[in-house]
């Protein structure tokens, strides 16, 4: 099957390459940005996608001691059927991409409201697949009362509580909990670094340590994770955001805080090029140096600015995943892989990172009609590859 899904190089060169410097003018894109959308099509062009066998992601994956899984949802997995197939065949691991943050489960300050996260719990038991916990901390997506409702005196038993409300519920049945979402925005002003969050307003920066404490006491046997965003690239973003990342880890870890793992976001830019693999790789051995095992939690490929012509995008998304992956599953502190979406069907990209020629957006592995794309190859090339855990 996927063996089959072999482009060719000499067709990819011939028109692919010419009609995307024309697509990246219209595009509207400086002349530096067509010259790297040109080299990337060239690498893409170059980059041999075929995959031996037909195993699903999850069984490349498990083969190496990895896990591999996606996010999606309840209103998704319930009226999909076909979806929920496929995503029970290809993942080894659900993340509920919004049913586990505060807003929705929590209609009231005293209330927790679980039948959609065990519905979703049931879903992973019948497909034998972990369940993943995102996420019980998070400046975003809070409730419509919180902010009437919290305030300093109360903020640290509302947290503690919610936090021995939803882990107690799953405990023992959790794979790995984001205690602490997006804490890091060096932007804010801060000299730490973080975030100017209400947590943070209201308990100050110890806040982060209260609630890995208070996770590892409600469910000790899940995989406690930090997650954050924005660490890949060889920027001044970048840079900064891993330095700062570094130093929160290396903190909470000297303080004796139950922190386990530092989850990657990875939403990556398919035009992106200012990726540094020996900067990167420097940053993945540094926090598992800490101790700390390393997740990919939220991988997708944006390709807003990539050409229109589907194959030629498909190839750039593909050779992003690859490029990627292959530095990040060097690092045997690496556990698990996971995409923010399996399919095209249903990305939160296609809203956010809408394409200006309005044609639909891209960015994971499976297609809109659930069939496999070279990303879908290039990710389960990366397991091949990968060293065994
Ligand atoms: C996003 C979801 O995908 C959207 O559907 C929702 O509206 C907002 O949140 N980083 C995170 C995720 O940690 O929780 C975010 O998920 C995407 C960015």
């Amino acid at each position: 099957m996927h063996k089959n899904r072999v482009f060719s190089r000499r067709r990819a060169l011939v028109f692919g390459v010419g009609a995307l410097a024309g697509v990246s003018a219209s595009l509207g894109l400086s002349k530096n940005k067509q010259w790297q959308n040109w080299a990337q099509a060239m690498a893409a062009a170059n980059t041999d996608f075929t995959v031996q066998g037909d195993k699903s992601m999850r069984e490349r994956a498990a083969a190496k001691g990895l896990i591999y899984g996606a996010a999606s949802d309840y209103a998704i997995l319930l009226k999909d059927p076909e979806f929920a197939d496929r995503f029970g065949k290809e993942c080894g691991i659900l993340v509920p991409e919004g049913m586990l943050k505060m807003k929705g489960l929590r209609p009231t300050p005293t209330t927790f409201n679980f039948t959609r996260s065990d519905w979703l719990l049931d879903y992973t038991q019948k497909h034998n697949m972990l369940f993943r916990g995102h996420t019980l901390v998070w400046h975003n997506l809070l409730p419509d009362w919180f902010k009437e409702t919290v305030n300093a005196q109360n903020a640290e038993k509302i947290m503690v509580d919610h936090i021995k409300g939803v882990a107690g519920r799953y405990a023992g049945k959790m794979h790995s909990w984001d205690v602490v979402n997006e804490a890091v925005y060096p932007w804010d002003g801060r000299s730490d670094g973080l975030r100017n969050s209400p947590w943070l307003d209201f308990l100050g920066p110890d806040y982060i340590e209260i609630a890995f404490r208070a996770a590892a006491e409600a469910d000790p046997n899940a995989l406690l994770v930090y997650n954050d965003n924005r660490v890949q690239y060889d920027t001044r973003e970048g840079e900064t955001m891993r330095t700062v990342i570094f130093k929160l880890l290396e903190r909470l870890k000297s303080k004796g805080v139950p922190v386990q793992a530092l989850g990657i976001q990875s939403h990556l830019w398919g035009d992106e090029v200012r990726f540094n693999p020996e900067k990167y790789r420097k940053f993945l051995s540094d926090v598992a140096s800490l101790g700390l095992k390393i997740l990919i939690t939220e991988l997708d490929v944006t390709d807003l600015n990539l050409p229109q012509d589907e194959a030629e995008r498909d190839r750039i998304v593909a050779k992003t995943y690859e490029d990627y992956l292959s530095v990040v599953l060097d690092e045997p502190a690496v556990v698990a892989v996971l995409n923010w979406g399996l399919s095209d069907r249903h990305t939160w990209l296609s809203e956010l990172r809408a394409r200006p020629d309005g044609s639909p957006v891209r960015p994971l592995p499976f297609d809109r009609d659930l069939k496999p794309k070279l990303a879908w190859n290039a990710i389960a090339r990366a397991f091949d590859q990968a060293r065994p855990r």
